[in-house]
């Protein structure tokens, strides 16, 4: 219930005001956002590759209906993986991206020259690009760029969602040879029309999902920080005779890092999903929503003030 109310508000201008307006946000915001700029992005990619972490960078923002922002976030994209390149990761160190974020909400074929634009400076660094998956409405057109991508840059990876009743059809499609797959839960407020709405049938969803993805021929990114799933996932790797190095974890930043160091020491990539950037809002308000205990931790630290 108070998930669904965060995610409603997380799409209000009006509680966008309101929320980023409170100096203490800041403090919160911190423990989920590495910083508000590609130096402050760096500094997190240096930390967690050192600590044997891979890592995947976001520049935040989304829904942009501004020719100027989305081609500032192209820029932002090619400025931040310019400077990656002299550290010499290459695929420990590649980009997500949100396609809304660069002109989906505009023109798709303008959005996938500003991909195009990010693929081809990710693979001057050696490295590779993620599209997120958004809300259910941007599902076709988001498949449908990453077709094209791959054609130039077969490396492009997409994630899909467990919670919405198609994605089983899609991965199906998508569990071919060299094709990279992140898999979620889900994070947007969807219709009972789409998207599976209890967590246990979201739970079950995953592990349908995560077996096609086990039993195909692609490379699952596995993206959870739920203990049960990653059992399941060891197990199904087991039977499916797949060594540590054909799939990986994935893990937002400053969420269970002791699992993530866990599972990276027991020999098994585990990538770090790293946003950065002073458009923080959406993806702030998603945290919260995922975990009641995070809102009694930002509503702790607003009475201390
Ligand atoms: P679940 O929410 O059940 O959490 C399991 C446990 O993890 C909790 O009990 C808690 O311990 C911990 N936890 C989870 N969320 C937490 C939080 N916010 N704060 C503190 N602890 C938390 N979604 C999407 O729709 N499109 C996308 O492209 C992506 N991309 C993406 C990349 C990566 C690398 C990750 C890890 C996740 C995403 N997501 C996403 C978000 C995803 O859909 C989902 O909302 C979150 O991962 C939370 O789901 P879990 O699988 O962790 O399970």
């Amino acid at each position: 219930m108070l998930g669904s109310v965060l995610l409603a508000v997380s799409r209000s201008p009006l509680a966008r005001r309101a929320v980023s307006g409170f100096p203490v946000t800041r403090l919160v915001v911190d423990r989920f956002v590495a910083g508000e700029d590609g130096g402050a992005a760096l500094a997190a990619v240096q930390r967690l590759t050192d600590a044997r972490l891979s890592v995947t960078l976001d520049h935040l923002g989304e829904e942009t209906r501004d020719v100027r922002a989305a081609a500032d976030t192209v820029k932002a994209y090619v400025s931040l993986l310019d400077a990656l390149r002299p550290l010499g990761l290459g695929s420990r160190a590649e980009v997500s991206v949100k396609l809304s974020a660069v002109g989906q909400m505009l023109d798709q074929a303008m959005a996938l020259d500003h991909a195009r634009e990010i693929c081809s400076a990710a693979r001057d660094a050696g490295t590779t690009v993620t599209l997120d998956m958004e809300d259910h409405t941007t599902v076709d057109s988001t498949l449908s760029i990453l077709r094209e991508l791959r054609e130039d840059f077969p490396a492009t990876g997409v994630a899909v969602q467990a919670y919405l009743f198609r994605s089983e059809g899609d991965l199906r499609d998508l569990a071919r040879e060299g094709s990279r797959v992140r898999l979620v839960k889900g994070a947007y407020a969807e219709p009972a029309s789409v998207a599976h709405q209890k967590k246990a049938e979201v739970d079950k969803a995953y592990v349908r999902c995560l077996r096609i993805l086990m039993e195909g021929k692609g490379y699952p990114m596995v993206a959870t920080h739920d203990d049960r799933l990653i059992s399941i996932t060891e197990l199904l790797a087991d039977r499916a005779g797949r060594d540590r190095d054909s799939f990986e974890y994935q893990m937002l930043y400053g969420i269970r890092t002791d699992k993530q160091e866990a599972l990276a020491r027991a020999g098994s990539t585990v990538r770090v999903y790293i946003p950065y950037g002073d458009d923080w809002y959406g993806y702030f308000m998603r945290r919260l929503a995922e975990r009641p205990a995070n809102v009694a931790f930002f509503l702790r630290s607003l009475r201390s003030k």
